[in-house]
């Protein structure tokens, strides 16, 4: 299998990316470290083990990461994500620990401890965490199999301002050194997480899973959902972070460019916007695989069977 660490501030989408790799036996999940996000860094790492407990998964390390940006104040999203940042579905509280390890330190660490060219970071939060662990450790760089992450847009811009996607808005710093570290790099932006909707009947099969991780799914996307669902009146809300380990599980689902992506870090109004060159008007070198359009139906068909092998 394909050894990943997930790096995460879950987040209902967040977590179902996370039970997505764990059902699935392509992937081996190293750790999961938690970042803040969506909402601060005690709930994400909380969170993070009610989601592993959930799976049958409480072996698995989960480590605490950055508590905010690398320059900047925490800005958080409980307006999508609810108080919890889990709402929607009542987890118990979890037993297993958190590890003592530092995420930035345990991504380093696993990095150098596995042959070159076997680990993928999988990123579906603000990318402070693996912006700290890059300029810890630079040697970590070129070891690296591949950063996939969840951030950023072009075509379908912003979600938190007009020009910015939360994740790369949060910590626009972060996001520049990731897409600069010269790592392989795949960039699933908005521009194709609002094509993988939670229209009725997809929201239904989760429900009718009738699993203990069906049911949590059904709840927690029942809530997140409402949100975009009222905002931008589509079919449903958009499942953003599964996307990411969808992408490693069936790229074909997927198309995109190779392509230069800058990070707007210094403009009030832009700050965070992924300048992104689809159209290859700069000669700017590509940094990275942004993907614009997938197969909808062969995602859920994906995520949904993948989710019956979890009780
Ligand atoms: C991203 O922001 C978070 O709210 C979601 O979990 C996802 O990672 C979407 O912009
Ligand atoms: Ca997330």
């Amino acid at each position: 299998p394909r050894k990943i660490i997930i790096d995460t501030d879950p987040g209902q989408d967040d977590a179902v990316a996370i039970l997505l790799a764990l059902a699935s036996p392509e992937l081996e999940v190293l750790a999961i470290t938690a970042v803040a996000g969506n909402v601060p860094l005690d709930l994400t790492t909380l969170n993070a083990r009610k989601v592993c407990e959930l799976a049958g998964r409480a072996d698995l390390p989960v480590h605490p990461g950055c508590a905010g940006p690398l320059a900047r104040p925490l800005v958080t999203a409980e307006h999508v994500h609810g108080k919890t940042g889990l709402d929607g579905a009542d987890l118990p509280e979890p037993d297993m620990p958190l590890q003592d390890t530092h995420a930035v330190d345990a991504i380093i660490a696993h990095v150098r401890a596995e042959a070159p060219g076997t680990v993928t970071l999988c990123a579906l939060g603000p990318l402070t965490n693996i912006a700290m662990a890059l300029k810890k450790a630079p040697d970590i760089a070129e070891r690296l199999a591949h950063i996939v992450l969840m951030g950023g847009a072009y075509f379908e811009v912003g979600n938190i301002t007009p020009a910015a996607e939360f994740n790369i808005y949060v910590d626009p710093e972060a996001a520049q050194v990731v897409f600069g570290a010269g790592v392989p790099l795949t960039v699933l932006p908005l521009d194709v997480t609002h094509k993988a909707l939670i229209t009725p009947d997809r929201h239904h099969a989760f429900a009718a899973l009738n699993s203990s991780v069906g049911q949590a799914v059904a709840g927690w996307l029942g809530f997140y959902e409402r949100f975009d669902r009222e905002k931008y009146g589509s079919d449903g809300g958009p499942l953003h972070d599964p996307c990411v380990i969808a992408w490693l599980l069936a790229p074909d689902l997927f198309t995109g460019r190779e392509i230069n992506v800058e990070i707007e870090t210094s403009s009030a109004l832009t700050r965070g916007m992924t300048v992104a060159d689809w159209w290859g008007v700069t000669d700017r070198t590509p940094n990275a695989l942004f993907i614009g359009d997938l197969d909808a139906s062969g995602f859920f068909d994906l995520l949904t069977s993948r989710l019956e092998s979890l009780v």
